[in-house]
């Protein structure tokens, strides 16, 4: 399968998209994430990428899908991918269309987390990341055993530098204004659209997401 999962930030794409790739056996396709790698590297890649993701704004297109071809191109990949994060533009979704025709292959589903702005503001501002492991608590709603420091590997925890109130506004805004309008291509060409309440318990959102795949498949196969 093919599977965009789509939403403002802190909507719970990361955390979400996570268990379901555990869940079809399938990698997931984060390209904030890939952003951060770079940037940690110290590639050229990063670097270009760094007064982007701090500002807040979108990073090039011609970035993120020479990304994107590497990742898709991957053995791992083959049966399919979870896309979070990405398309943004409809640069990037129709490049993504031509990218998955060449392999023979469509987007599925675009799943869509709806999460009010005030629960996002709250999110991003207690997220933490594990320095060493990458492991994300949130010090609201899901907080590690000792403060600052990971369950899972001991490592510290850190905000990320695009959590502040600001740029997290300023990141909003640009969801509004560039990807949000993303959808309307879905929509256009017929791929299935399904929203889903995201301001509701990790496992809740799960299985709401996981219901409206089965749907999705069901209705594929009938
Ligand atoms: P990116 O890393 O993609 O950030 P984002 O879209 O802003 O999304 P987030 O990672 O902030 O949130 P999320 O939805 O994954 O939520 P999470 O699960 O972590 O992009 C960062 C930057 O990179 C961009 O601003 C841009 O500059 C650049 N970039 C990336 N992709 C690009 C592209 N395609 N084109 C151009 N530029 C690009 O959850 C958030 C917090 O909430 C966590 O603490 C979590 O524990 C908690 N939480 C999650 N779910 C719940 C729940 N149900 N209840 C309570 N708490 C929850």
């Amino acid at each position: 399968m093919n599977v965009i999962l789509f939403g403002p930030p802190g909507a719970g794409k990361g955390t979400q998209g996570a268990l379901l790739a555990e869940r079809l056996g399938i990698p997931r396709i984060a390209t904030g994430d890939l952003l951060r790698e770079a940037l940690r590297q110290g590639t050229p890649l990063g670097q270009q990428a760094r007064t982007y993701m701090e500002a807040g704004e979108l990073v090039p297109d011609d970035v993120i899908l020479g990304m994107v071809r590497e990742a898709l191109d991957s053995e791992a990949a083959r049966g399919g991918a979870i896309f979070d994060g990405f398309p943004r533009t409809l640069a990037q979704a129709e490049a993504l269309d031509d990218l998955l025709r060449a392999m023979g292959r469509d987007i599925d589903a675009v799943l869509v987390l709806e999460v009010p702005d005030d629960v996002i503001v709250k999110r991003l501002s207690g997220r933490r990341t594990c320095s060493g492991c990458s492991a994300v608590y949130n010090i609201y709603y899901d907080p590690p055993r000792t403060a600052d420091v990971c369950d899972r590997c001991g490592g510290v925890l850190v905000a990320r530098a695009d959590d502040n109130e600001e740029t997290v506004r300023r990141r909003l805004e640009v969801f509004r204004e560039q990807t949000e309008p993303v959808l309307a291509h879905y929509q256009r060409t017929g791929r299935p659209v399904i929203r889903v309440p995201g301001d509701r318990p990790v496992p809740e959102v799960q299985d709401a997401l996981a219901n409206a795949l089965d749907a999705v498949s069901r209705k594929t196969v009938a």
